[in-house]
């Protein structure tokens, strides 16, 4: 069984894709083995509530105000994760930059979900920078992408899937927002399903 620990810092939408693919039977051998949220009010927690997910509310607050290093928060929450016996993490509208601290303790096994195409609009707010940049004349299309999170580089790593989003003449923002997630909830799904076929083949292949 694969458990996973998905991370979230809001509205969980992407969470509960997974949770739905879990529950339909789309994601076989996953088991949610935690949910993290460093925001107390992100509907994300209401969703693994609901489904009897265990939760953990995390925030780096109090480090920073007694002095703590964003390493020490990284480090006591990969502490945290370990303990549930996770095998994988799955970044979901996660808003907070992994210092090596977590990421050595979970090698290669770190995917994050951006809704841009690799290497365009990093950082928070990319679907409306890009909705921008379209009013501006500067794209036609934008995209969602999954990448591996080898290192502390903002929304960047190896690919694992992406799309082509392409924006419409008369698209609103809104519109956009809602067409880019929509992708998102079946590429998030796509990519944790191909990571996991991977690794059974390829552990297949060295068992022979
Ligand atoms: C998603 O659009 C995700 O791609 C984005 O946060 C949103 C979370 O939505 N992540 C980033 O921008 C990472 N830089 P959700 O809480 O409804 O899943």
């Amino acid at each position: 069984m694969n458990r996973i620990a998905v991370l979230v810092s809001g509205f969980g939408s992407n969470l509960q894709a997974i949770i739905d693919a879990v529950e339909g039977g789309r994601l076989p051998d996953v088991e949610l083995a935690l949910v993290v949220s460093n925001r107390r009010d992100a509907y994300g927690i209401k969703r693994a509530v609901r489904h009897g997910i265990p939760v953990i509310y995390f925030p780096l607050a109090p480090y920073t105000r007694s002095g703590g290093t964003r390493e020490e928060y990284d480090a006591d929450l990969a502490g945290i994760v370990e303990s549930f016996d996770v095998t994988w993490v799955v970044m979901a509208g996660w808003m907070h930059v992994w210092s090596d601290a977590f990421l050595s303790r979970f090698p290669s096994r770190v995917i994050n979900l951006h809704p841009a195409l690799p290497g365009e609009f990093p950082g928070t707010d990319a679907i409306q920078r890009a909705y921008r940049a379209f009013q501006r004349g500067e794209i036609d299309r934008t995209g969602v992408m999954v990448h591996q999170v080898p290192d502390e580089a903002v929304d960047a790593g190896p690919v694992v899937v992406k799309e082509v989003v392409p924006i419409r003449s008369d698209d609103s923002l809104e519109e956009l927002e809602e067409r880019i997630h929509r992708i998102e909830h079946r590429l998030l799904v796509g990519a944790i399903h191909q990571l996991l076929c991977e690794e059974r083949e390829s552990a297949a292949g060295s068992s022979l």
